[in-house]
């Protein structure tokens, strides 16, 4: 009988064992992957050592086991119908870089599950790939397995990587768990592998040995190892004799949590539930970090989920936000080893809660707009529709799917896909983002990361390590540079490297997987390897360190306005300006705004010194007080700013030496990034100066143009003012009067429709106080039944205004008339039986629409029979 055991008791018995096997235990890194862009979230356990794989950094260790969290979408429709698949899990890994191999790595997965878990050996198969005899002899003669119970299986199944698109790979063997007959499909072929749920994947074991390129050529790996991966809810499942991972300590409180706060019992829909729970955990997680819904990237992702989630609610029957009651379990749940949840808990939910609010509002909408497409009966949603739901109404393509299906509609989508690769072009067209791999063409490569001397010097001379030209754009390594590479939201240096034979004018700097590259321009001459000057364009590099001095004094400043909760959710610091954002839940008064720009002042003429002191983490965050970012990983040596006694944080990034040389300081904009995060943008030096030029030039034009002093600019404004409304009075006055002009005369042209008088015309007014007024006073006139519509461009639209007198009303509705109309221009509207008003944009086609009246008017009284 197995030893029913917790998840945190299943986590520390993994780290117990490994520790004892000479394992340096590791802190899983953040979600969002540091340094990886070829990736969105961490995918695996082994992303955070790529590097220590191929061998491009010195390895500080060459044994590591890990807890790792992970997303990923690639199972998404599975989620919650099988019983193993999760978009986010954990997983349990032990690595190898250049150590132990595939002996040790078979022997101590076996020993952990049999010895240290006692699963019932019954349980447990393996599958191999089909040429690696080696693993295959490791198994059947060292471990001793029947052969029946080892499988060769293609590289489909057991042949691992790599993460993302390059980096470690090789084959892989892995260990199932059978979860009995009774899961099973039943079908003779069923065996390890097979898609049904009876045997799953529990425990993966990849022996890296080679690493892709970017073209996908195999190269041997510097240090081939070890790579591990255990799911923790699938071991959680097998440990707990549950029916699923959901049927865990790590899933059942979130169920019941979601069971009270929807009301309904987890068995009227398992799977809405699973899936429920399975995306807020994602959702919890992620936010955690600092991803926030939105239209691309990591943020499209969690917009996806949560909208697959909520929509799986709304099916349960509710009616209003309910995810964000989730965050609170999801972190009761994973505190243990995530505490850093807890300190996140309120914000999340925040964020979440907000999310789920602006999906119901524009649900509703999009609801509107299939009502649309389905009454046109054509039984198809086309591309273009679909794409508009997705990028106006944020629907995701499996929603707009999935609500077609229930109306049975079908999709284009085709055509969607071209629209959406149509916008990812742009989108890519638009990235200032470059990635450098270290793939081909690469000359005189070497394989030392670059020394970083830019804390002190902006220009030295240096040794190429490694360069790459193609159509003029090189990226070059250097032994050691003075270029800072974009990391830490600063942005990468720009300025030239050259010698002799040629120069180099350089754009960005970047990290890599293998350090830093620069990237640029060949100006003149030819690349050679040796020795360069390597020089940083000094001028950008100050601004950008008064921004980037500028935005640690901001943060502190805000500490002390808005209080202690204040904290960095993401920063921009460029040379023209920064940007901040921060924690903090309501809009930023003029006052605060006011208090916070002169205070932040106050500190630059203060002239205090900048100075960065290294020291362990510990000491910074403990001893000195030093604020560290949330969700970032740093080492055990860490980089402190000082300014004055004012501010303490970790940071990597290039300052002044003290900050009188910012200058100045303006806030240009405050603004919301999300629920509870604000945004401030400033600038500094020469940028706040040039602003500030800007609006006096702003200021001195309009001056002008009035025909007054800046001084007096205020008076004279007020004086206009006045005067137009004054104006605005009089031109009412007349267009009343001229409203019953219009009247009795249009009542003389009335057309007989069906022995009914109809009348329509166009009439000019400033606002539509004069419609209304010409309507009644038709009315008024009229003798015998009648129908009359005034149209009207009034600042911009086309507006209408229908009367129907009351002895008529019987037949013919005011409201039927001017929404039937208002049509016409592309709009809509309503009202009473006697009385109606209504819109459209299109004011180019308001004569049409007056001229449609009489027609209108003959289908009403149609279809009212
Ligand atoms: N990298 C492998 C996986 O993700 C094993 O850790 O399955």
């Amino acid at each position: 009988m197995i030893e029913r055991m917790t998840s945190n008791e299943l986590r520390k018995r993994f780290f117990e064992f490994f520790e004892e096997r000479d394992h340096k235990i590791v802190d899983g890194s953040p979600l969002v992957p540091q340094r990886d862009p070829s990736l969105l979230f961490t995918s695996a356990g082994m992303v955070q050592f790529k590097s220590y794989y191929t061998g491009l950094v010195p390895l500080p260790y060459t044994r590591a086991a890990s807890v790792q969290k992970c997303l990923r979408v690639s199972d998404l429709e599975s989620v919650g119908k099988t019983v193993r698949h999760n978009t986010f899990f954990e997983m349990l890994g032990n690595f190898s870089f250049g150590d132990y191999f595939k002996k040790e790595g078979i022997e101590w997965a076996w020993e952990f599950l049999l010895e240290v878990l006692k699963i019932p050996v019954e349980r447990l198969s393996v599958s191999i790939y089909e040429e690696d005899d080696e693993a295959y002899d490791l198994w059947h003669k060292h471990i001793g397995l029947n052969s029946s119970i080892i499988y060769r299986l293609g590289k489909e199944d057991n042949f691992w990587g790599p993460a993302g698109a390059t980096g470690p790979c090789g084959p892989c063997s892995e260990i199932f768990y059978d979860m009995g007959e009774e899961f099973g499909c039943g079908k003779e072929t069923c065996q390890p592998g097979c898609d049904c749920d009876r045997y799953f994947e529990l425990w993966n074991l990849v022996f890296p040995q080679f690493e892709k390129t970017e073209k996908g050529q195999m190269i041997p790996l510097a240090n081939r190892g070890i790579d591990t991966g255990m799911g923790m809810e699938r071991l959680a499942v097998s440990m707990q004799g549950g029916n699923s991972i959901f049927d865990t300590d790590l899933f059942s409180p979130i169920i019941d949590e979601a069971v009270r706060a929807l009301d309904v019992s987890y068995s009227k829909d398992k799977v809405a539930f699973n899936v429920i729970v399975d995306h807020i955990r994602a959702l919890t997680f992620a936010c955690a970090e600092g991803v926030i819904p939105s239209n691309e990237g990591r943020g499209y992702v969690l917009r996806r989920l949560l909208r697959r989630a909520l929509r799986r609610g709304v099916f349960l029957g509710t009616e209003e936000p309910f995810l964000y009651r989730l965050v609170g379990t999801v972190t009761d749940v994973m505190k243990e080893p995530y505490p850093e949840l807890v300190e996140r808990r309120e914000q999340v939910s925040l964020i979440i809660k907000s999310e789920e609010e602006r999906f119901f509002r524009t649900l509703n909408q999009g609801l509107a707009l299939f009502e649309e497409i389905t009454s046109t009966g054509s039984g198809v949603i086309s591309g273009d529709d679909a794409f508009r739901l997705y990028d106006t109404y944020g629907f995701p393509i499996d929603m707009t799917l999935e609500i077609a299906g229930e109306r049975g509609l079908r999709v284009d989508l085709k055509e969607f896909e071209e629209k959406m690769a149509a916008q990812k072009e742009r989108a890519r067209a638009a990235s200032r983002f470059q990635s450098a791999d270290m793939g081909e063409g690469w000359e005189g490569l070497e394989g030392e990361e670059a020394e970083f001397v830019g804390y002190e010097r902006i220009s030295i001379q240096a040794r190429i390590i490694g360069w790459r030209v193609s159509n003029g754009d090189v990226e070059m390594r250097l032994d050691k540079t003075p270029f800072y590479a974009e990391a830490g939201g600063q942005v990468g240096d720009t300025g030239r490297i050259y010698s002799d034979d040629f120069e180099v004018k350089v754009t960005n700097t970047i990290w890599t997987d293998h350090g830093v590259v620069h990237v640029g321009k060949l100006e003149r001459g030819e690349v050679k390897g040796g020795t360069v000057t390597a020089e940083v364009d000094c001028e950008r590099r100050k601004d950008i360190a008064r921004n980037h001095t500028a935005t640690h004094i901001l943060q502190g400043v805000l500490r002390v306005v808005l209080g202690k909760h204040v904290r960095q959710e993401g920063s921009l610091v460029e040379p023209e300006r920064l940007r901040f954002d921060f924690t903090h839940y309501n809009p930023l008064t003029r006052r605060e705004i006011d208090r916070v720009e002169e205070m932040v002042n106050s500190k630059v003429r203060g002239n205090l010194s900048v100075v960065s002191v290294n020291t362990t983490y510990d000491e910074a965050t403990k001893g000195m007080g030093a604020i560290a970012l949330f969700g970032e990983k740093y080492g055990d040596d860490v980089r402190v700013m000082r300014v004055g006694d004012f501010s303490a944080e970790l940071c990597g990034g290039t300052h002044l030496d003290a900050t009188g040389e910012i200058g100045l300081f303006r806030i240009v904009s405050e603004s919301a990034v999300a629920a509870g995060i604000r945004r401030i943008e400033a600038m500094t030096g020469r940028g706040a100066y040039e602003h500030m030029k800007k609006e006096e030039e702003v200021l001195s034009r309009v001056s002008d143009a009035l025909g007054s002093t800046t001084e007096d600019l205020e008076n004279k404004l007020q004086k206009l003012l006045q005067e137009q409304k004054i104006l605005k009075k009089r031109v009412r006055q007349l267009e009343s009067k001229l409203a019953s002009a219009f009247a009795v005369k249009l009542v003389g042209k009335a057309r007989l429709v069906e022995g009914i008088q109809v009348m329509a015309s166009r009439v000019e007014f400033s606002d539509i106080v004069g419609l209304r007024q010409m309507a009644d006073q038709a009315r008024a006139r009229v003798k015998g039944k009648c129908v009359g519509v005034f149209g009207s461009e009034i600042e911009g639209k086309a507006v209408f205004v229908a009367f129907v007198t009351d002895n008529l009303t019987n037949r013919l509705k005011a409201g039927d008339v001017a929404r039937e109309v208002a049509k016409v221009t592309g709009g809509g509207g309503g009202g009473k039986p006697t009385l109606a008003e209504a819109g459209g944009k299109d004011v180019g086609k308001i004569d049409e629409a007056i001229g449609r009246v009489p027609q209108i008017v003959k289908d009403l009284l149609k279809s009212a029979r």
